[in-house]
């Protein structure tokens, strides 16, 4: 598989602190990769040292195969595109205006800011100016400054964050289309877990400064378990029953559990009724990425 990024126990020291602790990932080539964790799990810091806003204190990464020792990693660096902290935008400045001003700084031609405008959702803006933006509108004109450069590979830091839902909606959208239309290969990081399903082709699950597990889209689906939900009139009564039988479950409620061992339901509802347990729902549910995620990090999330 070819790589964008790959990190090799990367470290980032401040004082003593290790924000990141031998952090190792690897971004495969036309990926959306989700970074997951909580806050304060590093994921900001990793993502200031690979755009060379810091240095690492030691380990190494490279970036398209270059290393971040070698003298090409600053022309590399020109393949990448990212959203680290809000850009300044010109509030009095229509979106347009603002893309222009983006590419006389970098100067370059603005022959694709119309395309650019529509990548990110906001060719019908016209001269309407920045200041009476939506956060969600300001936000993907900031991804836009970000495409000016004809990246090969972005780099969002929390794109989502603040976002009302429609805004979400946008933002997502406008990111599987620079994936699948644009070939671009992105690095999204979020605390926010469920956000990134359905959207991420890969994950890399953060902690503590460390990458605790890397799988793709795929093995987290098989990875995550299917249960048997059900409400019943008494989980007391449930467990006893369940553990009569020896089955994994977890009660949520006095009338919400589920039940993790595969069974055959007949058997189970009648055994539940003759001990005066009844069954108001039960339906198949798929182990959500927040409580896959719980699982492997153990302790309360909070996000
Ligand atoms: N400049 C800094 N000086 C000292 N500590 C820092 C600095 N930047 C970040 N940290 C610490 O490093 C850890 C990781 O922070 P960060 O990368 O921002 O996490 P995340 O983006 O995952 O929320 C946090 O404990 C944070 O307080
Ligand atoms: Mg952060």
């Amino acid at each position: 598989m070819e790589y964008i990024l790959q990190t090799q126990k990367l470290c980032k020291k401040y004082g003593k602190f290790k924000a990141l602790n031998d952090l190792t990932i690897n971004v495969p080539k036309g990926s959306i990769y989700g970074m997951v964790g909580r806050n304060g799990a590093g994921k900001t810091t990793l993502i200031r040292v690979i755009t060379g806003l810091n240095n690492p204190t030691s380990g190494e990464f490279s970036l398209f195969g270059v290393k971040n020792n070698d003298g090409k990693l600053l022309e590399t660096r020109r393949k990448m595109g990212a959203v680290v902290e809000t850009p300044s935008l010109h509030p009095e400045m229509s979106a347009k205006d603002n893309l222009i001003q983006q590419t006389k700084a970098l100067g370059i031609s603005d022959e694709k800011l119309d395309d650019i405008l529509k990548l990110v959702g906001l060719a019908n803006t016209g001269k309407k100016k920045a200041k009476n933006f939506s956060l969600g509108m300001r936000q993907r004109l900031g991804i836009a400054f970000s495409l000016v450069g004809d990246p090969e590979f972005l780099v969002l830091d929390e794109p989502i964050n603040g976002l009302d839902p429609q805004g979400i909606i946008e933002v997502r959208e406008m990111i599987m289309r620079l994936n699948q239309e644009k070939g671009i290969t992105i690095l999204i990081s979020s605390h926010i877990l469920d956000e990134l399903s359905r959207l991420a082709t890969h994950y890399g699950f953060i902690e503590h400064g460390h990458v605790i597990k890397e799988m793709s889209a795929e093995e987290l689906d098989k990875a995550c378990r299917t249960s048997l939900h059900v409400n019943v009139n008494d989980t007391n009564i449930l467990a006893e029953v369940l553990n009569g039988m020896g089955a994994e479950y977890r009660l949520y409620s006095p009338n919400e559990a589920d039940i993790f061992t595969p069974m055959q339901v007949t058997p189970l509802v009648l055994a539940l009724n003759e001990k005066n347990c009844f069954v108001n729902t039960m339906s198949e549910r798929h182990e959500s990425l927040e409580s896959y995620f719980m699982g492997l990090v153990g302790g309360v999330h909070n996000g």
